[in-house]
C-alpha cells in the first residue's frame, strides 16, 4: 500500500524531511508551500502552492487526496497555518504530526528583551534613534514605520513592498544560512546597535545572536505564538522515526 503524506512546508527542516520521506517506496509524499517566496528553492519532491482556504479547505484536500498522515512541519511562527492543520486533522481523522524545533534560550553574555509580537519590539527599541538590523522577515516589517526615528537595516529573502514608509531604510536581500562570522560583519559595517529576531531556533539564523552576543549589541526577540497541541517531534530525524513507526507493517496490523 501506497502511504499520501502531506508536509506543510516553508521551512528547510520540512525540505529535508520530505526528501527523507520520499526516499521509501511505499510513501507518496507532497509538499505544500504558501506560495510567499518569490523563487523557492527547489524541494525535490512533487510540490503544491498555496492556502487551502482554511481549516475547512485543507480538510477538502485531506478527504479528496487520500491523505493518510499531515506533518504541519511549517515555520513556528506560522500560526494560522498550524491552528489550520490541527483542526482539519481533527475534522478528517487524519493523523498530524508537527515538526516543532526548540526555541533559543539565552546564554551568559546575551542581551535579549522580549517581546510578544512586532509592534511592541518597535515599541521596545525606545524613542532615541539607533541603528536596527530588522531579521524578522518582510511580511511583518511594516510595525516598524510606528517608530519612524531609527535606522533600518532589513533583511529578508524577497524586497519589502511597498517599501517601508521611513526616512532611513535599506533592504537587504539574502537567504540564509547565516555564519556567525559573516553576521559580525554585518553588525559591525552597517554600525548595528539593536537586533530584532524571532525566536526561530535552529542553527541557521542563530549567528546573529552569537555575534550580537560578541559585540554586546541588545537584541529584541519576539516570543513564539501559541501553537495547537498535537503530537510533535523536535529534528527531521525524530519525525521520520515517527513515521516510519506509524507505518510500520508490524504496527499497521495492530499486533
Ligand atoms: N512566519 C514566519 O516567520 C515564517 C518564516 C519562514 C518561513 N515561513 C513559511 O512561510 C509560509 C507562510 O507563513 P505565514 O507566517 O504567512 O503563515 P500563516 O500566517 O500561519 O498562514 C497564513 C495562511 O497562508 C497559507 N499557508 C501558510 N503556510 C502554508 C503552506 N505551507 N501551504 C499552503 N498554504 C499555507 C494558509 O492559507 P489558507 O488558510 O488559505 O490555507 C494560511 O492560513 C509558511 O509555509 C511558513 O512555514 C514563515
Amino acid at each position: 500500500m501506497t502511504h499520501r503524506i502531506l508536509i506543510l512546508g516553508g521551512t528547510t527542516e520540512a525540505r529535508q524531511l520530505a526528501g527523507k520521506l520520499a526516499r521509501r517506496k511505499d510513501f507518496s509524499v507532497t509538499l505544500s508551500l504558501a506560495g510567499r517566496t518569490e523563487s523557492p528553492v527547489a524541494q525535490g519532491v512533487p510540490v503544491r502552492v498555496g492556502g487551502f482556504g482554511g481549516a475547512e479547505g485543507l480538510a477538502v484536500y485531506l478527504s479528496e487526496e487520500h491523505v493518510h498522515l499531515l506533518i504541519d512541519a511549517t515555520h513556528p511562527y506560522a500560526a494560522r497555518m498550524s491552528a489550520n492543520a490541527a483542526e482539519a486533522a481533527q475534522q478528517t481523522g487524519v493523523p498530524i504530526i508537527a515538526l516543532r524545533r526548540p526555541g533559543w534560550e539565552p546564554v551568559a553574555g546575551d542581551r535579549w528583551t522580549f517581546v510578544d509580537g512586532v509592534a511592541e519590539a518597535a515599541k521596545a527599541l525606545g524613542m532615541a534613534p539607533r541603528r536596527v538590523l530588522l531579521a524578522i522577515g518582510r511580511q511583518e516589517a511594516g510595525a516598524f514605520e510606528a517608530a519612524p526615528q531609527h535606522h533600518y537595516l532589513i533583511r529578508s529573502v524577497d524586497p519589502v513592498e511597498p517599501k517601508l514608509a521611513v526616512p532611513d531604510a535599506v533592504n537587504l536581500l539574502a537567504r540564509g544560512p547565516f555564519p556567525e562570522a559573516d553576521e559580525r560583519a554585518l553588525l559591525e559595517k552597517h554600525g548595528i546597535d539593536a537586533v530584532v529576531s524571532k525566536n526561530s531556533g535552529g542553527d541557521a539564523t542563530y549567528g546573529k545572536l552569537a555575534a550580537a552576543r560578541a559585540l554586546g549589541i541588545e537584541v529584541i526577540i519576539v516570543r513564539r505564538p501559541p501553537l495547537p497541541d498535537v503530537p510533535s517531534a523536535e529534528t527531521v530525524d525524530q519525525l521520520a522515526a515517527k513515521v516510519d513507526h506509524l507505518f510500520d507493517p508490524v504496527a499497521e496490523r495492530g499486533v
